[in-house]
């Protein structure tokens, strides 16, 4: 089997360094490819780049599988469905120093990096990008598409609409909800629920503006 990384910007570069170190996953894939759409076809890496249409006629689906490597929630949304949409099978990867609860369930294409602990009864849905060091309390529900990012802590029984982003160290209380495609800020303290489409930052937590475009880098 081989891996396509979709996208060669910096979750690409970890994604390909975190893979090709980690000696637990020599041999899991015979070749790495890159796919980017904004870029000619050529070399990245010292391994094969390529656009998407050229990938599809290159790599047939029942031989590789994809890794969606871009931070933007809506992005990764955008490409899911047309990686799923061209037949192609999303690679789950969890790196070996994570912390997993042998009840948590984990989706299509999700991607946990190094030294994440996922507690009991956590849910991660397809396409999340959970970023190292990071914890996901028990009975968590992380929505498509989101991402967490490195030493953010989600408390128990919180629920994680799809497409959030949630910025690095912040920290979500339990028992509460973060609706779709919200944004939480970096260092974030969330309190309290936070309504779909809303950016909410600061200690404690306040909805600021309205996360009208979908897009957390601007
Ligand atoms: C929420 C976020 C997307 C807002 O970005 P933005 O819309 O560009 O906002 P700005 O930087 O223009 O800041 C707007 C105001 O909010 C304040 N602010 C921004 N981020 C803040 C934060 N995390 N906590 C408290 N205040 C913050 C700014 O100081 C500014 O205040 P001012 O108007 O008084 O000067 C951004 O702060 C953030 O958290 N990004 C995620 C960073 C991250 O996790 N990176 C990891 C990459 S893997």
């Amino acid at each position: 089997m081989k891996l396509a990384i979709y996208g060669t910007g910096g979750s690409g570069r970890e994604l390909y360094e975190i893979i090709t170190v980690t000696r637990e996953w020599d041999g899991r894939w015979e070749e790495i490819v890159f796919i980017d759409d904004t870029k000619p076809e050529g070399e990245f890496l010292s391994c094969r780049m390529v656009p998407f249409a050229s990938f599809c006629e290159l790599f047939p689906a029942d031989d590789i599988e994809v890794a969606i490597a871009i931070g933007e929630p809506a992005g990764r949304k955008a490409l899911y469905e047309r990686v799923t949409g061209a037949g192609y099978h999303l690679a789950t990867i969890i790196h070996p120093t994570c912390a997993l609860s042998p009840s948590a369930v984990f989706g299509q294409g999700v991607i946990v990096k190094d030294s994440v602990s996922i507690s009991a009864g956590a849910v991660i849905k397809d396409n999340a990008y959970i970023n190292g060091i990071s914890m996901i309390g028990h009975d968590v529900e992380i929505g498509e598409h989101c991402q967490i990012s490195s030493h953010a802590v989600i408390a128990g029984n919180t629920k994680v609409g799809p497409g959030v982003y949630v910025g690095i160290s912040a920290c979500v209380r339990d028992h509460i909800e973060i609706g779709e495609n919200a944004i939480i800020a970096m260092g974030a303290v969330v309190m309290k629920s936070v309504r779909p489409g809303r950016t909410a930052m600061g200690n404690p937590a306040r909805e600021i503006a309205e996360n009208k475009d979908h897009q957390v880098f601007k």
